[in-house]
């Protein structure tokens, strides 16, 4: 039997009703709408259409937004100037800077200079720290790991006492997922194990996998005889590997593959996500919902 399709744009739709309806409510109630601000450096066209995305939700969702495109050659200071400057503005509640960026510039430094409260993206040291402990103190998720979480229990997928293979160990997708699909609590308490490009003999880790994660940026890497029957195949890649000429705009769009075999696959897996329209959208949306989560910390802090 063919796989049920996760189908990521409709769940994604879902939550961005409910962050809207909340959205309202903070408004009505306490006057605070939530601000997000993506800063851009350069012209990167998937960077571009990444945060072209993201401002757009974050319109539809009734925040307030704020586009910052910088040039390629701002130097370091500057653009911590310019975080520092939103860190104090009490109308932004979220700050994204968009990875990667240019090599004279230290990733690690920027994401550093976010204030903690702000870090709607959960790449700060801190927030990382938090959610490898776990418990109470957990404040915002990473967006793409938090999306697979909320896809799979939205799609009623057995995490607690799951076998779990995450093929990935980046510090966006795999590590951060890895740690909360790990945590002893709701939703997680899987057994996980993290595969990676020195892994011996990838495919028989992947095989037996009740809920297999896929986030390497290898197309159609993973094949039918890597999954176990039945399977859960939650597929995080994004690889673009051609143009093709909308027939909607007449414009050249990106021809986008995930890492797993997707044709051949779901013959045998139970459940899987589809690219696109699988976890991609649930991105934004988690993006949204920490932005929101900011607003809300927020208003309690100043009643
Ligand atoms: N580049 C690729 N994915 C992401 C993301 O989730 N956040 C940011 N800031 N940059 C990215």
């Amino acid at each position: 039997m063919p796989a049920r399709i996760i189908k990521g744009s409709e769940i994604s739709d879902q939550i961005k009703q409910e962050i809207k309806v909340e959205t309202q409510r903070l408004k009505q109630d306490c006057g605070i709408t939530p601000g997000l601000v993506t800063i851009l450096v350069g012209n990167n066209p998937a960077s571009v259409s990444y945060v072209t995305a993201k401002q757009k939700t974050a319109h539809e969702l009734g925040f307030y937004s704020v586009q910052e495109n910088l040039p390629q050659d701002i130097s370091e200071k500057g653009l911590i100037d310019l975080i520092d400057r939103y860190n104090l503005d009490q109308r932004i509640h979220g700050i994204l800077v968009q990875l990667p960026l240019p090599k004279h510039i230290d990733e690690h430094k920027i994401i550093n200079t976010i204030s903690p409260d702000k870090d709607v993206d959960c790449f700060h040291p801190l927030n990382l720290g938090k959610l490898l402990i776990g418990g109470d103190d957990v404040v915002f998720k990473p967006c793409t790991p938090a999306g697979i979480q909320e896809l799979m229990i939205r799609s009623d997928i057995n995490i607690s006492g799951a076998e779990v293979v995450v093929v990935g160990r980046s510090n966006i997708v795999g590590k951060p997922l890895a740690v909360m699909l790990m945590q002893k609590g709701k939703n997680a308490n899987a057994t996980v194990t993290v595969v990676h490009t020195a892994t011996k003999d990838l495919s028989s880790h992947c095989k037996r996998a009740d809920i297999l994660i896929v986030a390497a940026g290898v197309p159609n890497l993973v094949k039918p005889d890597w999954v176990k029957p039945g399977a859960c195949v939650i597929d995080v890649g994004v690889n673009r590997v051609g143009e093709r000429i909308s027939e909607k705009t007449g414009k050249p769009v990106p021809i986008l593959k995930g890492d797993v075999d997707f044709d051949a696959v779901k013959d045998i897996a139970g459940a899987i996500t589809p690219v696109p329209g699988g976890v991609g959208p649930m991105t934004i949306t988690m993006l949204m919902k920490n932005t929101l989560l900011s607003a809300l910390m927020h208003a309690k802090r100043n009643p």
